[in-house]
């Protein structure tokens, strides 16, 4: 490594602990802070309160060889940092589009005073365009011209947290001076050669706001034409197959049916839309108000599928779902489709069952009044239709034959375009999907 600085990772949630794990496994000293002490506790334990492959392992590894671990004073993190990451979250307002910046006010707010050294401060989080400045202000002025700020956003997905933050597929870098380059530069060494573009804070800001816009478009892009596709008898995964073969276009983000959820992308596209707003620039943004009604549409869309395969109403109707997560290899059900789905038909009087191979603790804790099941031939006995609402492999690999034995109708509906029609088709399952004729 070529310089050896102490960092410390203030907010241990998904980016944070996933940060401060990779940071230190990459060789730096680290010290992760968050104001819970009772995750905390829990990581300096050794423990995850997520799911995320292999990253609790890598948790592990570093308490133990002594080069990360966890506080929750704000005096212990000045005096140990000279780089700062800054990765408290962002959620959307209650009520409103716009993205509540609190937490990273009272990071800064809370770290500026003990901070006597100079050291740089670095913020990851997702954020209304224009913060960057005015927390760049507020630092300045707490705690004096040895302190400055710089922008540095996190692409990360849920899943893939360790091999994104190792192998990003670029950095970049908001800065206002050199010598905030040059640290960054210096911290990010050890991950090799990866592109990098040094820009401004706003700038910096907006490829994060843009990039999740720009998926989020994707995958209205191919659900808009799924309705097309369902209008005309068309098959949108072999639309989405061809249009894949084309390299402009490229075949990632294609996947058609119940879109997107999660922790970012229906916050971030709102949030920006808002800022837009503020910024007298919202007729650009309309579009994304358009990709966020597409995407809501395709839960409704899945309902109305099932409610037909059971004869127009749920009442008294058993429904079987498969999937909880908001997407496989996750346990987070924030925004979920699946879940979302679920609640409605139970809303509806249907008697739901739910089964997730990860997720369920997340949901019993959430709601525990959900009828949840401990295996996916459980959740879906006298089921008069099975929904597949999370393209978890296990679903993939499920025996139509097997499967059937247990239900009440063969009645299925593909919520992800994950199963291999034919076969299902071929074990006398009445096979349905978004977007499929
Ligand atoms: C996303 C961004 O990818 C990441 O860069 C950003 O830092 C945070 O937000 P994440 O929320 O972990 O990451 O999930 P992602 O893998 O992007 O999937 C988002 C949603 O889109 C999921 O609900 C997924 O099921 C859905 N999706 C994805 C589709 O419906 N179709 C696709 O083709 C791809």
């Amino acid at each position: 490594m070529a310089v050896a600085y102490r960092l410390t990772v203030l907010g241990t949630g998904y980016l944070g602990a996933t940060h401060a794990a990779c940071m230190a496994e990459l060789g730096f000293e680290v010290l992760g802070l968050d104001v819970d002490p009772e995750k905390i506790a829990s990581l300096q334990r050794g423990e995850l309160p997520i799911h995320e492959p292999g990253l609790e392992e890598m948790l592990r590894r570093n308490l133990a060889n002594g080069r990360l671990r966890f506080t929750t004073s704000y005096q212990e993190a000045a005096e140990f940092g000279d780089v700062h990451f800054v990765c408290v979250g962002t959620p959307q307002k209650k009520g409103e589009f716009a993205a509540d910046v609190s937490y990273l006010d009272a990071v800064v707010e809370s770290l500026a005073p003990h901070l006597r050294r100079e050291c740089l401060v670095v913020g990851k989080s997702t954020v209304p365009v224009g913060t960057a400045q005015r927390l760049a202000d507020k630092l300045a002025l707490l705690a004096g011209p040895h302190v400055e700020l710089a922008w540095n956003p996190e692409f990360l997905r849920e899943g893939f947290a360790v091999r994104d933050t190792l192998k990003p597929d670029r950095l970049v870098f908001g800065v206002a001076s050199e010598r905030a380059e040059k640290i960054l530069r210096d911290v990010y060494t050890p991950l090799g050669d990866v592109p990098t573009v040094v820009t401004d804070f706003p700038t910096a800001e907006l490829v994060k706001s843009a990039a999740n816009a720009f998926l989020a478009t994707k995958i209205s892009f191919i659900n808009a034409m799924a309705e097309v596709c369902e209008a005309a008898h068309a098959d949108v995964k072999q639309l989405s197959l061809a249009l894949s073969f084309d390299e402009r276009i490229g075949g990632r983000f294609l996947n058609p049916g119940l879109g997107f959820g999660g922790g970012c992308l229906p916050k971030d596209i709102r949030a920006f839309m808002a800022r837009a707003g503020e910024l007298g620039a919202d007729q650009a943004l309309t579009f994304l108000r358009e990709v966020d009604a597409i995407n809501m549409r395709r839960r409704a869309r899945m309902v109305d599928l099932a409610r037909d395969l059971v004869g127009g109403s749920f009442h008294t109707r058993t429904v079987g779902v498969l999937g909880a997560a908001f997407k496989p290899n996750s346990d987070d059900i924030r925004d979920s489709p699946a879940l979302d789905v679920a609640l409605t038909i139970r809303q509806e009087g249907g008697a739901v069952t739910v089964y997730d191979p990860v997720a369920l603790n997340n949901v019993r804790k959430a709601h525990p009044t959900l009828d949840t099941a401990d295996s996916a031939l459980t959740a879906v006995r006298n089921a008069d239709v099975v929904l597949l609402l999370t393209e978890w492999q296990e679903f993939v690999d499920l025996d139509p034959e097997a499967i059937g034995t247990v239900v009440n109708t063969r009645n299925i509906v593909d919520g992800r375009n994950a199963l291999d029609s034919e076969i299902w088709r071929a074990a006398n399952w009445n096979y349905r999907a978004l977007g499929r004729p």
